[in-house]
């Protein structure tokens, strides 16, 4: 699958997709399905990833999968039975979404057999580059940056001024606990472009050093394997990727953010999932209508029933 005005000028040949994680969050549908399978609206995120993987111009898929989860790649295989019975019905537009994902770009499968850290999974990517691959994306499947685009940015960025580029939004300071939040320093002339100094994770807002977090889009430069493969296990006995930048950013390696203007759903835990929903399926045109009529209804509903509800909306 094509899509216009793509960059392909920007040198990462390699996304990264890490989904060996349990998705404890996501008990107990996560028991037996994935959640880089779960829909938003009737796409998985994994292939809104490969979308965006695709759209960056890379030309492969790194899926680092666990053994329990086969299905996410099973994704991106063809269907050549279910596509013929619905050619054979006429249902087209179905035999095209069947194929989409295995039409967007080129899964290559990397086994974590047990979860192990972000940080163990995105090193377990080294196999899988060439040897003329100096950097790299790392996508999280459960992290929309949107609109897509954020690493052709951070691209350029890293083109300029080197090293390792990460992807920072800005948050009201209140709710700076919930992320990685990045110690920044400005950069002279560029707005959206900080130079990075330390992270600090979840701290308390009254601690923080800025209110720009992390979000799930990394530019890698191959360091990071180095830099993995130095650093002990942090919380919980995972290996950390934050930990391994903060390695490289000690020892003198250039990091930097790009500031995202857009919009982010973490469909990591219900609530952001349900909230990336309602936002998907208010703007598709299909189902939109409908969804804003029962939201109404639904708002009206509640609110009725408990005014302390009605209070808060
Ligand atoms: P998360 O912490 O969001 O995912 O990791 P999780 O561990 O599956 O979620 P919870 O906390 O148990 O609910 C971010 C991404 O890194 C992957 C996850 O699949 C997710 O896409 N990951 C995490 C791995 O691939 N391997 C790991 O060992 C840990």
């Amino acid at each position: 699958m094509n899509f216009p005005n793509e960059d392909r000028n920007h040198g990462v040949k390699t996304v990264v997709v890490p989904a060996a994680g349990m998705g404890t969050r996501f008990l107990p549908a996560t028991k037996t399905v994935p959640k880089e399978l779960l829909p938003v609206v009737d796409t998985p995120g994994i292939e809104l990833i490969a979308e965006e993987a695709a759209k960056l111009g890379a030309e492969r898929l790194a899926v680092i999968t666990a053994p329990s989860k086969q299905e996410i790649l099973a994704h991106f295989e063809r269907f050549p039975q279910l596509e013929e019975t619905l050619t054979e019905r006429g249902k087209d537009e179905q035999v095209a979404k069947v194929r989409r994902a295995n039409e967007l770009i080129t899964p290559v499968a990397v086994e974590q057999e047990r979860p192990l850290g972000l940080g163990h999974a995105v090193g377990l990517a080294e196999s899988v580059l060439g040897e003329d691959e100096d950097s790299f994306a790392v996508m999280l499947p459960d992290d929309l940056v949107l609109p897509m685009g954020a690493v052709e940015e951070m691209a350029k960025v890293r083109a300029e001024l080197g090293g390792t580029v990460l992807c920072a939004i800005e948050v009201d300071p209140d709710e700076v606990y919930n992320y990685g939040v990045f110690d920044i320093e400005e950069v002279d002339g560029r707005e959206d472009v900080k130079r990075v100094k330390g992270m600090v994770e979840k701290p308390d807002p009254a601690d923080a050093p800025s209110n720009y977090v992390a979000t799930g889009r990394y530019l890698l430069d191959r360091a990071i394997f180095d830099a993995l493969r130095r650093i002990k296990p942090g919380k919980g006995g995972e290996l950390q990727l934050t930990d391994a930048i903060a390695l490289l950013i000690e020892e003198g390696h250039p990091v930097h953010v790009v500031v995202h203007r857009g919009s982010r759903h973490d469909l990591g835990n219900p609530g952001g999932y349900i909230r990336a929903c309602v936002d998907f399926g208010l703007r598709d045109p299909k189902y939109g209508p409908a969804l804003r009529k029962a939201i109404l209804e639904i708002l009206d509903e509640v609110d009725g029933e408990s005014p302390a509800g009605a209070e808060q909306a």
